[in-house]
């Protein structure tokens, strides 16, 4: 038998409030486990999965869910009528309408404090567990942030603890064809959902028209990143509580200080509001590649082309031999300056809400 959930994702990149809650009456009634897999009806997208489904079977609105067994398909939009066929399917008692004590952390209810950052902030905490902990906290609602070699390996971690998280990308327009590829080789092998964020065509157009499409390398990145990365980012933030990056404090001497958890303030939010986890901040560069070599994780074939990190095509070069792994990033620019603004240093490492 294989069920599926249906469930809608906003343009914002956060998930419906109604899908939310279907979620968590699910995971109240220890039904959660029951479900197979989750399809995504992303309301920016017409051909995603959810809503190729819901054309399929004519449902208008998710979420809804999906029984197949042995070429019987069943639909249902209530989740309450799902739930109760459900139980009594897996042999529980019949299930009310009022939800019981929660027995898992309820995700979704704005009411519960998610998280207190632990006084040793994490320091000591290996990765995989530092990955646990937030999608333990946040689940759904913590968005790992998605380009490299270093993002693949939590997207494993938080695979491997079978709770839910979410995966964004953004698509600044001027990345490497390879680059896509690897977007696309990742969602297939692990068969997940990654929201692809792209720009706000007007400001995109308005900077291309005043300065062309390479000004970056007279007068600095600054101004392209602002418009294609830093603002989709603040974007696709807004909806979530918690993030994760693959950043690394040897990466570079802009991250020399990098915190392995901290609020981030610098997104418009008070501390308390949006924690940002960068598990692999005490993880060398050879520490990454062992776990990719030892996991079978999926990696951009740029790589085999001498390419370490990997940005947008006409800011990213492939590096010497010899050469520090960020050197082929903005080579034109001073290497303290080398951040393209998705991640501002000064965040917030108090103890919490
Ligand atoms: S950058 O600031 O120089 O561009 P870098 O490429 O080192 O950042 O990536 C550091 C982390 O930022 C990645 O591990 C990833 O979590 C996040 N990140 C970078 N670029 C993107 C992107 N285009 N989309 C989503 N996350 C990104
Ligand atoms: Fe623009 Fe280069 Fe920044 Fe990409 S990395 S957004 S092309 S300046």
């Amino acid at each position: 038998m294989t069920i599926t959930m249906v469930k809608k994702r906003l343009a914002n990149g956060g998930a419906c409030r109604k899908c939310d809650q279907a979620e968590d009456m699910l995971k109240t009634r220890q039904l959660w486990d029951k479900i197979g897999r989750v399809a995504w009806a992303d309301e920016t997208n017409p051909d995603s999965e959810g809503n190729r489904l819901a054309r399929e079977h004519g449902v208008e609105l998710a979420p809804f869910f999906i029984i197949e067994d042995n070429g019987d398909t069943k639909v249902y939009t209530s989740t309450v009528k799902f739930a109760k066929d459900l139980a009594a399917l897996n042999g529980s008692a019949p299930v009310s309408a009022e939800a019981p004590a929660r027995a898992t952390p309820a995700f979704n209810d704005p009411s519960v404090v998610r998280y207190q950052i632990p006084a040793d902030g994490l320091e000591r905490v290996p990765p995989r567990d530092v990955v646990k902990q937030a999608l333990l906290a946040f689940g759904e609602k913590c968005g790992i942030a998605f380009s490299g070699a270093e993002d693949v390996v939590l997207i494993d971690m938080a695979l491997k603890t079978g709770l839910p998280f979410s995966v964004f990308s953004i698509d600044t327009g001027r990345l490497h064809p390879e680059t896509y590829r690897f977007l696309d080789k990742v969602r297939e092998h692990y068969g997940i959902d990654i929201h692809v964020v792209t720009p706000e065509p007007l400001p995109v157009e308005a900077l291309v028209r005043k300065k062309g499409l390479y000004s970056f390398y007279q007068d600095g990145h600054q101004e392209c990143c602002e418009v294609r990365k830093v603002s989709s980012l603040r974007r696709v933030l807004r909806g979530y509580e918690a993030w994760m990056t693959g950043q690394r404090r040897d990466q570079s001497p802009t991250r020399t200080d990098l915190a392995v958890v901290a609020w981030d303030t610098t997104q418009q939010r008070s501390p308390g509001e949006l924690a940002k986890f960068n598990p692999l901040a005490t993880w060398s560069l050879s520490e990454t590649w062992d776990y990719i070599r030892a996991n079978g994780v999926p990696t951009n074939e740029l790589h085999e082309r001498g390419f370490i990190s990997i940005g947008c095509e006409p800011c990213t070069r492939a590096t010497r031999p010899g050469e520090h792994e960020r050197a082929g990033r903005w080579w034109w620019e001073d290497a303290t300056k080398r951040e393209c603004g998705l991640h501002v240093p000064h965040v917030d490492r108090g103890a919490g809400i």
